[in-house]
C-alpha cells in the first residue's frame, strides 16, 4: 500500500490559490486518465480495507467520490450507493443538513437501499472540514447500517476534520496537504 500510494501521489497535479487564496489544491483527476493508475488507487483501498471486513455496500458522496467509489465496489464485491446533494435522488429520502467551513449543506440517500445491519464503507476524495463525511455518517446511520470505516484519497489535516467521524478513518495519502505560507 505504501508504495501504490507514493506512485499515485507522484501523479497529482497542484495548483496553487485554488479554490481559495492560500490553499494548495492537490488535484487526482490525473490518475483517472491512465488505466494502470486507476487500477492501482481501487487496489490501494482493496489492500486495505482486506477481505474480513465483509463490506456489503460503498457509499459514495457527490461527486468526486463517484469518480473511484463504484470501481472499489466492484473490486470488493459490494454494491455502489451515492450520497447526492438535494433534490437529486427519486423516491423517499432520508436528508440530513451539516455545517461545512461556510454555512451549511445537505446531503440524500434512498430510502430502502441499504438494508438494516448492513456494513458499509464511506469513500470521498478529500477530507477537509469533515462536514459532508459527517453527513454521509448521518445519513448511513439513518439506514441502519454499520459504518466500517472512512475512506478518503487525501486529508487537510490541520481542519481536523477526523475529529467529527466516529468511525475509523484512513487517509491513502496521509494528511499531507498544508496550507501555503
Ligand atoms: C469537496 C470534496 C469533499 C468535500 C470535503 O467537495 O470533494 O467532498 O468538499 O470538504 P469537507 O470535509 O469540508 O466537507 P465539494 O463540496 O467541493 O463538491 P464536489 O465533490 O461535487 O466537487
Ligand atoms: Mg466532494
Amino acid at each position: 500500500i505504501v508504495e501504490l500510494a507514493a506512485e499515485l501521489k507522484a501523479n497529482l497535479k497542484q495548483f496553487p490559490n485554488f479554490p481559495q487564496e492560500g490553499i494548495l489544491f492537490e488535484d487526482f483527476l490525473p490518475i483517472f486518465t491512465k488505466p494502470d493508475l486507476f487500477k492501482k488507487l481501487v487496489r490501494a483501498f482493496q489492500l486495505h480495507v482486506g477481505e474480513d471486513a465483509k463490506v456489503d455496500y460503498v457509499i459514495g458522496l457527490e461527486s468526486r467520490g463517484f469518480l473511484f467509489g463504484p470501481a472499489l465496489a466492484l473490486a470488493l464485491n459490494a454494491g455502489f450507493v451515492p450520497v447526492r446533494k438535494p433534490g437529486k435522488l427519486p423516491g423517499p429520502t432520508y436528508n440530513v443538513e451539516f455545517k461545512k467551513e461556510y454555512g451549511s449543506d445537505a446531503f440524500e440517500i434512498q430510502k430502502d437501499v441499504i438494508p438494516a445491519g448492513s456494513r458499509v464503507l464511506i469513500v470521498d476524495d478529500i477530507l477537509a472540514t469533515g462536514g459532508s463525511a459527517f453527513g454521509a455518517g448521518e445519513l448511513a446511520k439513518l439506514t441502519g447500517a454499520k459504518i466500517v470505516e472512512y475512506l478518503f484519497v487525501m486529508e487537510l489535516d490541520f481542519l481536523k476534520g477526523r475529529d467529527r467521524l466516529d468511525a475509523p478513518v484512513f487517509t491513502l495519502f496521509g494528511g499531507q496537504t498544508e496550507k501555503l505560507q
